[in-house]
């Protein structure tokens, strides 16, 4: 067995170490990068229903906004360029993730941070001084360009500064302030919209700048992990480090396994080649579909959309973006729920009730719209018995998502790759999440306006998938060192298939046993 570590009863491998103030702080500093990812989800959905952005941007949308309740409700927001304006962020964001790899793995994960604060200062920028739509789009690339760095670094941060007994509750932190982020722009959103004169929009999106120099200045204060400093050759001050980080003199064990992970990460050429290796595949398949999953649950379509949905099932401008404020708050607190419960309960435990969760709701609220609205939209006199019920379950939705899939959809790939492919896999999680991101909020308008209540059906569907996916092919990793992850594939029913004995080069020979919370793992 490369390295040592102990090992402790349950056949688990344990470093010595605590959770120091030094990485708690490290660890709050960074999963701030979270924040501006956050921040321009939760803006451009309130912004996008403001009437005096749109009469200045989208004439035709506020025309056709204007028009008597009598006309089809579901397709007064179908315009292309208005969710060009939302969607563009997230085709520049697929692009600059796959450079922050580079960036990540050469130079560090601190430096990504970096860059990524400082492209997203510019779009700000861009954005809030708009005179023209393409000075939007413009600027909304830019702070794509952003997005891409931060959601490529940061969680490989989180995963590789944390202790591994908290590297759930720490790793979470980035999901944190992504509804923090989301939360913080709806509010402003609410008081924005009420500026006499119209110009609130332009606060909404110039505010983008306080995030991003939060994280700017928190990269420039932050160390870099040590995994990447051995990556890069500083051993030494990796060890001086990593002592500082754990709070304890004897590091020896972990230092050994990193360095030898290093080893086999050196001995790579070209990471993105390699990822197509037989022995990666149960890791190139986790970087696909759980990003992709997590976004077919239908997430973003409240939170982009929000207000607008809202909105369309009968509720004013400024009840709706109100609304849009409860749910954030939601959000934020179950997101509490699963840094409490993540390293306690176990990743599969969460992904499963959150995916029934969100189930039941979905089909509770097509059926809500589908009764009122039927298929020509035309609601007639709505209720407020019957906004409330779908407001609710709307919330009991996004609670489900924020306890589940929204944190563990970050959090779960950023552990589960071997050091020698973690830069390059994550960047394709990241991809992969800004492409169904970009094409679920360029289609979701036009969908609602074709499928109509029969959308959300849509996405029940598919959690049904991913649930059944979860139950199946993800292993249990709550408590395992990050880089002793190969233990759970090589004692996986199915993906022990793909990996020999030796694969991945270190942390061999442990063996998990099969517990209540880790099935889908067999014994070997
Ligand atoms: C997802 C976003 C989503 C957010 C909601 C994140 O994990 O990646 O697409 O908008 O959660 O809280």
């Amino acid at each position: 067995m490369a390295g040592g570590g102990f090992v402790v009863g349950d056949g688990q491998k344990a470093y010595p170490g605590r959770l120091t103030p030094f990485v708690l702080f490290t660890c709050v500093v960074a999963a701030m990068g979270g924040l501006i990812f956050g921040y321009d989800i939760g803006i451009s959905g309130g912004v996008t229903s403001m009437p005096s952005f749109l009469r200045r941007f989208f004439p035709s949308v506020y025309r056709k906004q204007q028009e008597d309740a009598t006309t089809n409700q579901y397709c007064q927001y179908d315009s292309p360029t208005l969710t060009l304006f939302t969607s563009s962020l997230y085709l520049a964001a697929l692009i600059s993730s796959l450079v922050a790899s580079t960036v990540t793995r050469k130079f560090g994960r601190r430096l990504s941070m970096l860059f990524g604060g400082i492209l997203f200062c510019a779009g700000a920028l861009v954005n809030g001084f708009a005179k023209r739509v393409w000075m939007l789009i413009v600027g909304r690339i830019l702070l794509g360009f952003g997005i891409g760095f931060a959601n490529q670094s940061v969680p490989l941060y989180l995963s590789e500064m944390a202790p591994y007994k908290y590297r759930g509750a720490l790793n979470i932190g980035f999901q944190l302030s992504i509804t923090i982020g989301i939360l913080v722009a709806e509010v402003l959103n609410y008081f924005f919209a009420k500026i006499k004169g119209g110009w609130g929009w332009r606060l909404s999106l110039g505010g983008a700048v306080v995030p991003a120099l939060i994280i700017t200045l928190g990269s420039l204060v932050l160390p870099d992990t040590p995994n990447s400093m051995i990556e890069r050759g500083k051993h030494e001050e990796a060890k001086t480090k990593l002592r500082r980080i754990r709070g304890v003199d004897d590091v020896s064990q972990e230092f050994d396994d990193l360095v030898e992970a290093s080893k086999e990460s050196q001995s790579i050429d070209n990471p993105w080649t390699n990822l197509l290796r037989r022995k990666y595949r149960p890791h190139l398949t986790m970087a696909i579909m759980i990003p992709f999953f997590q976004q077919l649950t239908g997430i973003n379509v409240i939170m982009f959309y929000a207000p607008v949905l809202f909105n369309t099932i009968g509720f004013t401008n400024d009840a709706s973006l109100m609304s849009a404020v409860v749910t954030g708050s939601v959000n934020v607190a179950a997101t509490v729920v699963s840094i409490y419960g993540v390293d306690r309960w176990g990743r599969r435990f969460l992904f499963l009730e959150g995916g029934t969760q969100m189930l039941i709701c979905q089909a509770v609220v097509a059926a809500c719209i589908g009764a009122k609205f039927g298929v020509d939209g035309t609601p007639g006199e709505l209720p407020k018995w019957y906004a409330i019920v779908v407001v609710t379950f709307i919330c009991i939705y996004v609670a489900g998502f924020a306890w589940s899939w929204g944190p563990l959809g970050w959090l779960v790939p950023s552990e589960i790759f071997p050091l020698e492919i973690r830069s390059a896999a994550q960047s394709i999680t990241v991809s992969v999440n800004m492409i169904f991101t970009f094409i679920i909020a360029q289609i979701f308008l036009t969908m609602l306006c074709h499928l109509k209540f029969g959308l959300f059906l849509v996405f029940a569907f598919f959690v049904v998938v991913m649930s059944i996916f979860v139950y199946i092919f993800l292993p249990e990793t709550k408590g395992i060192p990050i880089e002793e992850m190969g233990q759970v594939w090589r004692s996986h029913w199915y993906w022990s298939r793909f990996v020999e004995d030796g694969d991945y080069g270190y942390g061999n020979g442990l063996q998990m046993e099969k517990s209540s919370s880790n099935q889908g793992t067999k014994h070997v």
